[in-house]
């Protein structure tokens, strides 16, 4: 269906602010009038935005205020124990040191090595790295998200404070990692950058809601959870990339999966710190975002043409092995093990339930899993993805 098609307007006024929209794929929600002024296909991510939040109405600053003052007084903490595991500048590798160098002679020869190499690389797995990459450009959102943590916010921009030197140096260092992809992809000559370009653009306005209500105790559970999520997915592109014979597309995958080892490793730190000094809470929010279910960075992913497109990705993500269903209750029962879920003491009677349903769930995701993959077994499916020029990819 094209997107214009999806739409029918009842342009009768209100008086209001507010203009009654009816959109046939999503539920019945309301526009503002500014928003009557986007394309229709933008219209549409407006529009599943709302009704998301209509159907799940967001609870906000739900830190209590004594503990905001717990993160206050983690701030030594935080600058011995979280501080070192980010490398100084002049320790790090750059995207400029995996790429062909613009200034040399050489450098046609070595894009010429480099399209060569990528020449190798299938349909699906390009799908995967576009994916991967762009989740990757979408940088300004996680660093918003995670200055909407009450405690560990960098207040001013340019904060003192450990927790915002955190931000400031975790986003730099990651900014990295979408910087080298898509350099590496465009030049590879595989892909279609002005759709990719497009697909990040829209990306970064629609944002994410990982419902971690402006509270460290979930944010940092979400940030545990994903820089895991991101560890795995590099990993996979990588050992594929080297199956494929691109062994620097490899070397790229690796390093940057290396980065998200680190950052993983800080952030399970911070909750696990939390476990020791407020069980309770630690408990209750990492069953929390568990039952909301860790929503994916890129959720909310559209080229302009695809209303589908972050579902398909999945699919092709899932299929070749990038990252799957698997993986998610692997994490899940990583973490679990990581921070000692089933023998930590001193909790309510909340707590014990929130432990309980914890130390079950990865079973029964599996569970769930395997139930769920048998039924999508059925039968091929295919679907175009513009970064690819519109080529079909197996999603099934
Ligand atoms: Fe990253
Ligand atoms: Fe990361």
């Amino acid at each position: 269906m094209s997107s214009s098609g999806a739409f029918a307007f009842s342009n009768r006024s209100t008086g209001t602010e507010l203009e009654k929209l009816h959109c046939v794929t999503c539920p019945p929600t309301t526009l503002k009038r500014s928003e009557l002024r986007l394309e229709p296909s933008e219209r549409g991510i407006q529009c599943r935005r709302r009704a998301r939040e209509k159907l799940h109405p967001r609870v906000m600053h739900s830190l209590h205020p004594e503990k905001v003052e717990l993160f206050k007084s983690l701030e030594g903490w935080a600058e011995s124990t979280l501080l070192p595991l980010l490398k100084p500048v002049d320790k790090c590798w750059q995207p400029q040191d995996h790429l062909p160098e613009p200034s040399s002679e050489g450098f046609f020869d070595e894009v010429k090595e480099l399209r060569a190499r990528a020449a190798c690389l299938p349909d699906d797995y390009l799908v995967c790295l576009v994916g991967d990459m762009i989740t990757e450009e979408a940088l300004p959102t996680y660093q918003t998200m995670l200055n909407t943590l009450d405690g560990t916010r960098d207040e001013t921009g340019a904060s003192s404070s450990p927790w915002g030197i955190w931000t400031r140096t975790w986003t730099a260092e990651e900014n990295r990692h979408g910087d080298l992809l898509n350099k590496y992809l465009y030049l590879t000559g595989r892909v279609d950058m002005r759709q990719i370009e497009k697909t990040i653009q829209y990306l970064i306005g629609s944002g994410m809601d990982p419902q971690t209500e402006n509270n460290p105790y979930l944010g940092f559970v979400y940030t545990s959870f994903q820089e895991r999520a991101t560890f795995i997915s590099h990993g996979n592109t990588a050992r594929h990339a080297k199956q494929y014979g691109d062994g620097r597309l490899a070397t790229v995958c690796g390093l940057i999966a290396a980065d998200e080892k680190r950052h993983e490793n800080a952030y399970t730190k911070i909750v696990e710190k939390l476990f020791e000094l407020d069980p309770d809470g630690a408990m209750l929010a990492f069953a929390d975002m568990m039952r909301k279910k860790i929503s994916m960075p890129a959720h909310l992913m559209y080229d302009g043409q695809d209303e589908h497109l972050f579902d398909n990705f999945s699919l092709v993500a899932q299929r070749i092995g990038v990252y799957t269903a698997k993986d998610y209750a692997d994490i899940m029962e990583h973490l679990v093990a990581k921070w000692n879920v089933a023998n930590i003491q001193g909790l309510s009677s909340e707590g014990h339930k929130a432990q309980d349903y914890l130390c079950s769930l990865p079973v029964r995701i599996r569970r769930l899993e395997e139930h769920a993959q048998s039924k999508v077994k059925k039968g091929p499916k295919t679907g175009s993805f513009s970064w690819i020029f519109n080529r079909e990819v197996a999603l099934l």
